[in-house]
C-alpha cells in the first residue's frame, strides 16, 4: 500500500511520516527531497533558478513516478502537490493508495512557519507574523478544497505525535 500524506507547509507530513514509516515497517519518501536529488538542488534554489512553473512541472512528474508500482510507501508530498494539475485525483484514483490530510489550525501553522520560513520560497519575504497569518489564511483557503477530498482528514492540533501516528495506524492497519 502507498500512505500518502497531504497537509499545509509545516502541517508535520514529515515528521509523522517518518514515525509511522517506522511502526509500519514502511520506507518513507518525501517528494521535495526526492525531487531536490533529481533536480540536485534545494527546493528554494529551483524556484530562484528555473521558476515555480518548472517546479510544479517537476513535483507532477516525479509525483506520477512514485505513485507506480506496488511497493508499500509513506509519501508525504509539498503543500502545494494535491492543488496543482490533476496530481490529487492521481492520488485518488492510484492503486492501493490511501490519502491523508493532516490538518492543523492557521495559529498552529503560524507559530510553526515563523521560525522555519527561509526555506520555504512561497513565504520566505513574509516579515511580520502578522501578515504571514493573512498569507495562511487566504492561501490555505483556497488549498482546503483539495486537501479535503483526501480519504482520511486528522485533525492534529492539541495532540502529540504519538498521538497521531497511534490514529493514522488504527484507521490503516
Ligand atoms: C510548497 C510546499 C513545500 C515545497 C515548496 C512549495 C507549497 O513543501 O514543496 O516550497 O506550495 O506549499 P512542504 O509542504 O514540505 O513545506
Amino acid at each position: 500500500m502507498k500512505i500518502i500524506l497531504i497537509g499545509y507547509m509545516a502541517s508535520g507530513k514529515s515528521t509523522l511520516g517518518k514515525k509511522l514509516a517506522k511502526k509500519a515497517n514502511y520506507d518513507f519518501l518525501d517528494l521535495d527531497d526526492f525531487i531536490e536529488k533529481k533536480e540536485n538542488a534545494s527546493v528554494s534554489e529551483v524556484f530562484k533558478t528555473k521558476g515555480e512553473i518548472y517546479f510544479r512541472k517537476q513535483e507532477a512528474f516525479y509525483l506520477k513516478e512514485l505513485l507506480k508500482g506496488d511497493n508499500n510507501i509513506i509519501l508525504s508530498v509539498g503543500g502545494g502537490t494535491p492543488c496543482y494539475g490533476d496530481n490529487m485525483d492521481l492520488i485518488l484514483n492510484a492503486n492501493n493508495v490511501k490519502s491523508i490530510y493532516l490538518k492543523a489550525s492557521i495559529p498552529t501553522l503560524v507559530s510553526k512557519l515563523i521560525k522555519k520560513k527561509s526555506k520555504r520560497p512561497l513565504i520566505a519575504h513574509i516579515e511580520s507574523e502578522e501578515e504571514l497569518t493573512e498569507f495562511i489564511g487566504k492561501h490555505l483557503f483556497e488549498r482546503v478544497q483539495f486537501y479535503n477530498n483526501a480519504e482520511i482528514k486528522i485533525t492534529t492540533d492539541g495532540k502529540t505525535k504519538k498521538d497521531i501516528v497511534k490514529e493514522i495506524f488504527s484507521l490503516l492497519f
